[in-house]
């Protein structure tokens, strides 16, 4: 029997933002439509125009050609009329990181998808398992947890819930496959693999900013030549945004108890500051405006 996830049925993305846009472009990509749907009508746009951009990028680099960039474009919608919603193998969310507003999207979602179609979410910190419960369908709720920028970047992280069937998740294998990337199957736990390893690694190296051990370009430095990391860790944490870097923290802290996982005071007062990173201009560097 052909995967229905793997065909190129119709996506649905929630979410217009860094990741919601990314997962949108890397799907249009592969020859699917995908509906693109954001409350915010201005997100939206912004969203549509970093799409734009990546792909002009693609093309400006001779990865990809003025058509096929053209084709990526016109497979993208936004309005849900005249969109076969009822063909859909999959909807992807991708919207904030409060389990309040992707509760409300996954009640939209499973009213407007077809019954056996997969439920995904790119969340990097809430449970899967309690993400899932809140719906009609657990054993069809899936983790889809791609990595920024997703068109860049080969990773999908493939996260079992307690009540995600074996069908699901082999169909979400398949689906990242069929994207171009490399799925990892990973359990339900607080930071997945990913957000565990990586952001105690960032959190340190905002302690040793905030110690005096050495500057930002010291310790970018070290990780980037010494490690060869394509970039610092404080680098990444402006490219993540530190608000996301601290609320992962604390899930890390909260969902272990153990005070390995403290979310750097500094990192705290730079969210409280607004210092959110690339994206507010200002972060652990300068963007300007
Ligand atoms: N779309 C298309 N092309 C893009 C792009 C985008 N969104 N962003 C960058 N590029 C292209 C650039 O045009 C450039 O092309 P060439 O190599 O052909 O010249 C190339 O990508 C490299 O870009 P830059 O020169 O600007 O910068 P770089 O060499 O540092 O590469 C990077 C950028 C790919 C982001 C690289 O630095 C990198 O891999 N960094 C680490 C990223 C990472 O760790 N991501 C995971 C974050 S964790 C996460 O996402 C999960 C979570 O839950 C928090």
């Amino acid at each position: 029997m052909a995967d229905v996830a793997v065909a190129l049925a119709p996506v649905i993305v929630a979410g217009a933002g860094t990741m919601g846009n990314g997962i949108a472009q890397t799907f249009a990509a592969s020859g699917r439509r995908v509906l693109l749907l954001d409350a915010n009508e201005a997100a939206l746009k912004r969203g549509l125009g970093a799409i734009e951009k990546s792909l002009g990028k693609l093309v400006e680099k001779g990865k990809l050609d003025a058509a096929a960039r053209s084709e990526t474009l016109g497979r993208i919608a936004t309005e849900r009329g005249g969109f076969p919603v009822a063909e859909c193998a999959i909807a992807v969310e991708a919207v904030p990181e409060k389990i309040e507003i992707k509760r409300e999207v996954f009640r939209m979602l499973d009213q407007l998808l077809p019954k056996g179609a997969i439920l995904a979410t790119n969340t990097s910190s809430i449970s899967i398992t309690e993400l899932a419960a809140g719906t009609t369908r657990p054993a069809r709720f899936v983790g889809m947890h791609f990595m920024n920028p997703v068109p860049l970047m080969p990773l999908v992280e493939v996260v079992r819930g307690v009540e995600t069937d074996e069908e699901t998740v082999r169909e979400t294998v398949a689906l990242s496959k069929a994207l171009g990337k490399t799925p990892v199957v990973v359990a339900d736990r607080p930071g997945f693999v990913s957000n565990r390893v990586l952001m105690p690694m960032i959190n340190e190296a905002a302690f040793t900013l905030m110690e005096g051990v050495a500057d930002r370009e010291a310790i970018d430095t070290v990780m980037k030549l010494g490690m060869n990391h394509p970039m610092g860790p404080l680098a990444l944490a402006d490219l993540i945004g530190l608000d996301v870097c601290l609320d992962i923290m604390e899930v890390l802290h909260h969902g272990f108890g153990d005070s390995k996982y403290r979310p750097c005071p500094l990192l705290r007062s730079m969210v409280a500051a607004g210092r959110l990173g690339r994206k507010s201009g200002r972060g652990f560097y300068d963007y300007g405006a």
